[in-house]
Formats: structure tokens, sequence, C-alpha cells
């Protein structure tokens, strides 16, 4: 069965207010695509349209040759996993994996069966018979995890399911959906709008801004490449500079010329220096910039220098330099080429 995506021209109205406006997105069968955007946005609109817990105005959404817009929540046949883990109270671990099949009517020992395989693949083999109130909130959203994979879905959706939990919890659950995920390949849509989990999960990145899609991409392009100032600001720190740009080259603040990767002169709001591609040197003589302040992070030390009155950020990675100290004159060191980034513009049919 082919279990790819596909959404045409999606519509979403509550009222006079339109929330989704007019989406296309196709999403391959097999791959986890997360989508992340601002809060508000229409992310969680979007899965639900996807789900079928929430009736688009118009559009179409496709399972491979299918369309399901119209086709009832439970034969969609899609696994969900929520921020809250809604197990019922009263049953155990292993009822509430179990429901979701005995409400399909599978046989009982395909259902035992499937349940301890279940438990086993997200670690809770041992934990069957406790009640939900029992385990932590990592190990229920396990149990969400295992009751939403159960029953073989088609898709699985995500929204925000790793938002409840502490820093530690988040990160090693994040790591085991990967792995389960990419060991099930099962097509997933995973709603966040932590641009870390994004960019550590997703085989692909969708950005979105006031129910519209800015851009996508694989994490890698979307950090390194974005079309847009949008994408490049959510998706982690960035320079945003002001500079001359004149026949593919350009002219930084501070005198430093570098050739451009995308010269196309249109819509330019800028160009990006990730702190990390600034690299800063101390220096006695001429400078480029002084450090205003400095914060050390164990791994990183981040920089903020002034240069010509605008505060750049610079980050230095390796123990083993000393942290500059504030007034201290550096010399600064931009990327080899530069990335311009254009203003985005709204579709002209979308309003809000
Ligand atoms: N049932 C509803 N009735 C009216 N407006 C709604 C309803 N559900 C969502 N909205 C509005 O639709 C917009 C998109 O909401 P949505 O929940 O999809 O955003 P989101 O991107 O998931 O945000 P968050 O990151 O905060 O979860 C918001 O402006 C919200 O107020
Ligand atoms: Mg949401």
């Amino acid at each position: 069965m082919d279990c790819s995506i596909s959404i045409r021209n999606l519509i979403k109205d509550f009222g006079s207010t339109r929330v989704l406006k007019g989406l296309d997105l196709n999403i391959s069968a097999g791959r986890f695509v997360t989508l992340l955007g601002p809060s508000g946005c229409g992310k969680t609109t979007l899965l639900r349209s996807v789900a079928g817990i929430s009736d688009p105005t118009s559009g179409e959404i496709w399972l491979g040759h299918r369309r399901i817009d119209g086709v009832a929540p439970e034969k969609r046949n899609f696994g969900m996993v929520f921020q809250t883990y809604a197990l019922f109270p009263h049953m155990s671990i292993e009822r509430n994996v179990a429901f979701g099949l005995e409400m399909r009517r599978v046989a009982k020992p395909d259902i035992a069966r499937r349940v301890a395989a279940a438990l086993d693949l997200v670690g809770l083999g041992q934990h069957a018979r406790r009640l939900p109130r029992q385990l932590s909130g990592g190990q229920q959203q396990r149990v969400a995890l295992a009751r939403a994979i159960v029953i073989e879905p088609n898709v699985l959706l995500f929204d925000e399911p790793l938002s409840n939990l502490d820093a530690k919890l988040r990160d090693s659950l994040r790591e085991d959906l990967r792995t389960l995920q990419q060991k099930l390949g099962i097509t997933s849509i995973y709603v966040t709008h932590d641009q870390t989990e994004a960019m550590a999960l997703a085989d692909e990145i969708v950005v979105m801004k006031d129910g519209e899609i800015v851009e996508r991409g694989t994490p890698v392009d979307l950090y390194r490449r974005p079309a847009f100032r949008f994408t490049a600001e959510f998706l982690g720190m960035t320079n945003v500079i002001d500079a001359e740009v004149r026949a593919g080259e350009c002219r930084l603040p501070w005198g430093a010329v570098r050739p451009v990767e995308n010269p196309d002169e249109r819509n330019v709001e800028g160009i990006a220096i990730r702190p990390e591609d600034l690299s800063i040197e101390s220096t006695d003589g001429e400078a480029d910039g002084v450090i205003e302040q400095s914060m050390f992070m164990g791994a990183a030390t981040h920089y903020w220098i002034s240069v010509g009155g605008k505060t750049l950020r610079s980050i230095a990675t390796g123990g083993h330099t000393a942290v500059l100290d504030n007034g201290q004159k550096v010399k600064l060191t931009a990327p080899p080429s530069l990335h311009l980034l254009r203003s985005f513009q709204p579709s002209p049919g979308a309003v809000s």
C-alpha cells in the first residue's frame, strides 16, 4: 500500500478567520516530516485535518491513491501521539495498548502477541501490568507511542509529544523515536515549535507561518541555505547583516569582501552568518569589533561583539581557549562565501 500523503489547496476557516490558507504538501511514503512554526501558525490545525478530527473548509487530502478527507478518523488507520498522554487511568498499560486492537476486533492471541511486541519496542515490556499513574511522564509517553504503533498505522501523527517532559528525558525519547521510526519506516508528521527537535528528528522540515508554508527542505539545507530570513531566524541563531551586494560580491561592515552563493538581488533582506561561522581573534592592533559580553556554556562560549554600532554574535567551540574579556578588541573572520536572505511574501490570495 502507498502510504504517501498529499495535501492539496487545504483551507480551514474558523468563523471569519482563515487559519490554513491553501496549503499544498506532498510527503513521500516512509518519510519523517516535521511541521515547524511559531505558536498559532496552524500546525495543530493541519495535523488534526490529516487525522480527520478537524474538517477542512475546502481542499483535498490523499493517502496514496485514496482520497481520505471525507473518511472517518478511525477508518484512516493513523496512529497519534499528543502532548498529553491521554491514557485510560483505570486500565493497565497492557490494556491501554490493546484497546485499539480490541476495537478493530483483532483475535485475542494476536492482540497479546502484538501488545507484547509493541511494549518491548518502547522498552516497557516489564511494566505491562502497571497502571499509568505508576509510570513516569516519559514512560507514559512511551505507552502512548506503543498504542500508536501497535495498530500498524499507515501514518504516525505527533503533536508536540515531548513538550511535557524535562530536558534529559526529552533528549533520550527523541533519540528513541527517531530510531524507532527509521526501523518501522512509517510515514510520520511531527508538529513542534522546537527547532532543535525539528532538525534532530526530521528527514525534512516544513516551515510554516500564518497558515502558509514558507519553505521545506532537509535540516541541513534549511539551516545552511534558507531562502527566507524568516526561516534563517526561526531555525537557530543567526546574524542578519545589512551589507552591500554588487556583482556577486558582498562587502561586510568591517570591510571584508566575500562571494555570494545565491546572487539574485530581488527582495534581499540581508545576509546571514551563523554565529558558529563567525570567528574572532583577539588583537591589540587594528580591530573589527569589541567584545560586549560573553557567556560560557561548557561546550562553547557565546560572544556578543559590537561592530560599527551593531551587535553580532559569535560562538567559539573548543574548551582549551580562555574566555575573552569584555572590552577586548577582536578581528573577525567571515565564512568563505555568504548567503543572501529574502523576505517571505505571503501568497496574494491569502487573507487573514
Ligand atoms: N477551535 C478553534 N476555534 C477558533 N479558532 C481556532 C480553533 N482552533 C485553533 N484556532 C486558531 O487557529 C490558529 C492556529 O491554531 P493552531 O492550534 O493550529 O496553532 P499551532 O501552530 O498548533 O500553535 P501552537 O504552537 O501554539 O500549538 C490560532 O490562531 C488559533 O487561535
Ligand atoms: Mg499546536
